[in-house]
């Protein structure tokens, strides 16, 4: 494995921030990670899987590993199931083409989410109604200390919104390796409760939808709202939907009455921070080379060479109008580095 000096990250991440890596390496097997985890210190590495969940605001001063670990399995199957096992490496959009292509259901709904296999499970990717975890049956990951391989089981992820073990306690242990997901052969369960889909679905004459009807509606939905990152600069959703309290809702609802809400339990809502972005006029603002989008705002983008700075010092800006105006917290759903 050749490891490279000053290399440009722009085309690893998917913002396409003209940030440098120190050092970098390609490591396309477990053995060469081990060798390398083994000859380094911790400290001094950068793990780097799709790059599609992050802003880099500095060049990064560590030998960059580029997690290229690649190849799709069936591990076992029976009449009705199947487990799928994808190495971290492969790209998450193409191993959902994979999986339909074999006749496999319930990713169909997270077509067209940049990034990795890998690094699905760190944030427990979701859209339209289904989450990773839904699926999840387990993955191998790397002790960077010690090198030893350890199966999380879907409960010992502890998936929750966006959320699980390796962001949380395990943040910068391990290396996820390779991911298993349970996936159906037949009775696939369609998911198309959420609305947008259901209308996609009606307009082009669907009523009786298979798997490949579903991706394609979700397909042409995030094609219509989200920017393609080939095209323009972005990490999706810039941050998570907040989640506040019933008694603060309802002081929300006296001065916004068609805030648009979920509602999460007895005491709890989730409020669209896009709407909240929106309602604050940032939607479609641009500065130079960056800003908000114009058909999501929850979603910041590059519009060419902005530097990951700019667009930090953007996001803290929404932060503080939205604490000012609707006094409500929204948190980055991207890590910024
Ligand atoms: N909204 C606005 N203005 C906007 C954007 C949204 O008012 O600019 C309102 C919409 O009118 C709607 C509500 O917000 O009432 C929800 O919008 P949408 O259905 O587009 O979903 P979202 O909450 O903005 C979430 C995920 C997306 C995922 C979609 C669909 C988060 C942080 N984002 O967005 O995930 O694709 O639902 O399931 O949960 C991602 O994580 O990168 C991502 C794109």
């Amino acid at each position: 494995m050749t490891i490279q000096e000053n290399v440009s990250l722009k085309t690893y991440n998917t913002f396409g921030i003209d940030a440098k890596a120190k050092l970098y390496a390609d490591v396309q097997s477990l053995s060469s990670l081990k060798t390398i985890l083994k000859s380094k210190n911790k400290d001094a590495l950068f793990v780097l899987g799709g790059g599609s969940n992050m802003l880099l605001t500095k060049d990064i001063d560590a030998l960059v590993l580029h997690l290229n670990l690649r190849g799709i399995s069936i591990i076992e199957e029976n009449e009705d199931y199947a487990v799928v096992e994808a190495k971290a490496g492969e790209n998450w959009h193409e191993f959902v083409l994979w999986c339909l292509e074999n006749n496999l259901g319930g990713i169909e709904n997270l077509s067209l989410i940049p990034g990795n296999i890998g690094t699905a499970p760190i944030q427990n990717i979701g859209a339209y109604g289904v989450e990773l975890k839904d699926v999840f049956e387990s993955c191998t990951a790397i002790n960077i200390s010690n090198q030893n391989i350890r199966t999380f089981t879907n409960s010992e992820c502890r998936f929750d919104y966006r959320e699980s073990v390796f962001k949380q306690e395990l943040k910068g242990q391990f290396i996820i390796t390779s991911v298993r997901l349970k996936l159906t052969k037949k009775n696939h369960k369609i998911n198309i409760e959420y609305g947008a889909i259901k209308n996609e679905l009606q307009s082009i004459g669907i009523d009786n939808p298979g798997i490949k009807d579903v991706s394609k509606a979700v397909i042409k939905i995030r094609e219509s709202k989200l920017p393609n990152p080939k095209e323009i600069g972005n990490s999706g959703s810039f941050f998570k939907n907040p989640v506040i309290s019933k008694s603060d809702f309802e002081k929300l609802k006296i001065n916004f009455p068609n805030v648009p809400h979920y509602i999460v339990s007895d005491n709890d809502v989730k409020v669209p921070a896009g709407w909240l972005i929106e309602t604050a006029g940032f939607k479609g603002k641009r500065f130079n080379d960056y800003g908000v989008h114009t058909k999501q705002a929850l979603v910041l983008v590059n519009y060419g060479n902005a530097k990951g700075r700019d667009i930090h010092e953007l996001a803290i800006l929404i932060q503080k109008t939205i604490l000012r105006l609707f006094n409500i917290n929204i948190e980055t759903e991207v890590n910024i580095i």
